[in-house]
C-alpha cells in the first residue's frame, strides 16, 4: 500500500480535483478484486476544499482534523470518517463515496511543527494505522512551503505533480522539483515526481495546446495520459458535493473514464 501526495506549490490548479476524483476511480478498480478494498485521503490543506466537498459538512464544525489528530488531541480513530457511514449524508452521496476513509482538515487547525523530527510523525502514524484492504493512501496538498506540505512530502512515497496550464501551476510544478530536491539530504526517501498529471486544458484554445505540447516534449514518460480537459461538469460536480462519476452527462462519463485510466497508471507506476 502506498502513499501518494499530490502536489504543485501554487493553488487552484486542480489537484484537490484530481486527487478526489482518482481516489474514488481507484476504490472502483480496486472493488473488482477486492470488494473490501479501501482508500484513504488526507487533506492537508487548512483551505479544506477536499474535506467540503467530500465531508458534506462545513469543515469548521468538524472537530477532527489531522492537526488535531498530530498534536495529540484526537486519536486516528476519532478523527477518521468513514464516507459511507455519515449520517447526516444522503443514500447516492453515501453510496458514491463509498470505500473512501477522510482524515479532514479545517482553516482553524493549522499543522504546525516545532522540530525537524516531528516531519516523520505523519510517516509514523500512516504506518502504524494500515489496515491491509487499503490499497493506497492520497495525500490532497496546499499551496506553499507550509510545515504540512513538508510533513505531505515525507510521508508520501510518491509524489505526483499536477499542473492545469496557468503560468503560475507550470511554476509551481518547477519549484515543486527543486524543493523534493532540496529536502532529499535531510530524507533520502523522498524521490523526484513519480509523475505529472495535466488538468483543466482547454485544446479549443491555441495557448492551452501549445503548453501542453511543450510540457510533453521536457518532461515525457512523466506526464500521466490522458490530460483531464476543462469541463463544465467539474463546478457542477463539487456543488453537487459529488465525485464526477456520480453524475450522469455524457461529459461526466468523459471525464470519469480519463479518471479511471489515470488510477490505473497510478497504481502501476507505484506499485513498481
Ligand atoms: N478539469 C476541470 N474543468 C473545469 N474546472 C476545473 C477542472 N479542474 C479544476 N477545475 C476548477 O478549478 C478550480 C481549482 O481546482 P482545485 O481542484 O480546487 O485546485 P487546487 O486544489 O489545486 O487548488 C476549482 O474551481 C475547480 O472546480
Ligand atoms: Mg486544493
Amino acid at each position: 500500500m502506498s502513499t501518494i501526495a499530490m502536489a504543485n506549490l501554487k493553488g487552484g490548479v486542480g489537484k484537490s480535483t484530481v486527487m478526489l476524483n482518482i481516489a474514488v476511480a481507484t476504490v472502483e478498480i480496486s472493488r473488482r478484486t477486492n470488494p473490501a478494498a479501501r482508500v484513504r485521503v488526507l487533506d492537508m490543506d487548512h483551505q479544506a476544499f477536499a474535506t467540503a466537498v467530500m465531508s458534506g459538512r462545513d469543515p469548521l464544525e468538524l472537530k477532527a482534523t489531522v492537526a488535531t489528530m498530530l498534536a495529540g488531541l484526537t486519536t486516528y480513530a476519532d478523527t477518521v470518517l468513514r464516507l459511507e457511514d455519515l449520517p447526516w449524508l444522503d443514500e447516492p452521496a453515501r453510496a458514491a463515496w463509498a470505500g473512501i476513509d477522510l482524515l479532514p482538515s479545517n482553516s482553524r487547525h493549522k499543522l504546525q511543527v516545532s522540530t525537524v523530527t516531528e516531519y516523520w510523525n505523519l510517516r509514523e502514524l500512516l504506518g502504524e494505522e494500515n489496515d491491509p484492504d487499503t490499497v493506497a493512501t492520497f495525500l490532497d496538498c496546499g499551496y506553499g512551503r507550509t510545515d504540512a506540505f513538508t510533513l505531505a512530502m515525507v510521508a508520501a512515497d510518491h509524489v505526483i505533480g499536477v499542473t492545469s496550464a496557468a503560468e503560475g501551476g507550470l511554476r509551481g510544478l518547477v519549484d515543486l522539483r527543486r524543493e523534493l530536491a532540496a529536502m532529499r539530504p535531510s530524507f533520502g526517501h523522498v524521490n523526484d515526481l513519480a509523475g505529472v498529471i495535466t488538468t483543466n486544458f482547454d485544446l479549443r484554445n491555441g495557448p492551452d495546446r501549445e503548453i501542453l505540447e511543450n510540457l510533453r516534449r521536457d518532461l515525457g514518460e512523466l506526464i500521466l495520459q490522458p490530460m483531464i480537459p476543462r469541463r463544465t461538469v467539474v463546478e457542477r460536480a463539487h456543488g453537487a458535493q459529488l465525485p464526477i462519476a456520480a453524475l450522469r452527462e455524457e461529459s461526466a462519463r468523459e471525464l470519469t473514464s480519463y479518471f479511471q485510466q489515470l488510477a490505473q497508471h497510478l497504481i502501476e507506476r507505484t506499485t513498481r
